[in-house]
């Protein structure tokens, strides 16, 4: 008789809710600083993705005050985007400026720590040129960020990666270009290759709208086919941890006890 296939264990998913936003971004940023320690002590840098949105910006602000400014080594960074929308490095609208405006331009990084996408670019030419960009700063054949930043749409989208989008399917590069169902809507936006090759994913999702995608998403079944889940259920590195940040408001529908990871260091 075969031996059964052993059943690829998924890595649990970790779900903590926080009562309010400024929790939230708290209990964000100190995980951030234990993922970030933990890759300079053992590589002596970090590669992070940042997420695009809304929800990050209040993290993205609390990173750059104290103390978190100066809990990590700034120097030893290298800051990419889980996407971008393509519209110019300086419009209101893109990831780069955001993040530039809220915690890049508060923080010592190192010259060229920088790797915005081109949303100035033609999308192809800017997933491409960004795909080029990850290999030149990183190694392997798909490399691993230390930590990605995600959010989530109320429909379960996340970086650009939306319901339905071929850039779901897309198995060997690590960056394309992606349609938005809402304006911007051309985008670029890292793979689920990139995404799950990652060692530490953590989704920041706040507002009463999240809540239907969150509880599907954390709730799936896991007999539900690959094809049927949204795309932020689809992001589980295999060899990373998952954590999800949750406020009160979206994780209203969530129907099973939460795991509750680790109490933050104090
Ligand atoms: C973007 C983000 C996107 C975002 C979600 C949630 O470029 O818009 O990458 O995936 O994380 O749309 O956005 P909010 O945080 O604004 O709700």
């Amino acid at each position: 008789m075969s031996a059964r296939a052993p059943r690829v264990a998924r890595p649990r998913r970790e779900v903590l809710v926080l009562e309010r936003p400024e929790d939230l971004y708290e209990a964000a940023a100190r995980e951030l600083v234990r993922a970030v320690r933990s890759a300079v002590a053992r590589r002596g840098a970090w590669h992070l993705a940042l997420a695009g949105g809304a929800t990050p910006r209040g993290l993205y602000a609390r990173l750059a005050q104290e103390p978190f400014r100066d809990a990590v080594d700034w120097r030893r960074a290298h800051v990419f985007f889980g996407d971008e929308r393509c519209v110019p490095p300086d419009h209101p609208d893109s990831n780069h400026a955001m993040a530039l405006e809220t915690l890049l331009s508060w923080v010592p990084l190192s010259r060229g720590a920088i790797h915005r996408i081109r949303g100035e670019a033609a999308p192809q030419r800017a997933a491409a040129l960004y795909e080029r960009e990850i290999r030149r700063i990183m190694e392997g054949a798909t490399p691993r960020l230390d930590v990605v930043l995600l959010g989530m749409g109320a429909d379960g989208h996340t970086a650009s990666l939306f319901p339905g989008s071929p850039a779901l399917e897309e198995r060997a590069r690590l960056a394309v270009a992606a349609e938005s169902p809402k304006p911007p809507r051309a985008r670029v936006t890292l793979t689920l290759r990139a995404l799950n090759a990652a060692r530490f994913v953590l989704f920041l999702v706040a507002g009463p709208e999240k809540a239907d995608a969150a509880a599907r998403v954390l709730e799936e079944s896991p007999a539900t086919p690959t094809r049927s889940l949204l795309p932020a259920a689809r992001v589980r590195p295999a060899r990373g941890r998952v954590l999800w940040l949750l406020d009160r408001a979206a994780a209203s529908r969530l129907q099973r006890a939460l795991i509750m990871p680790r109490p933050p260091s104090p």
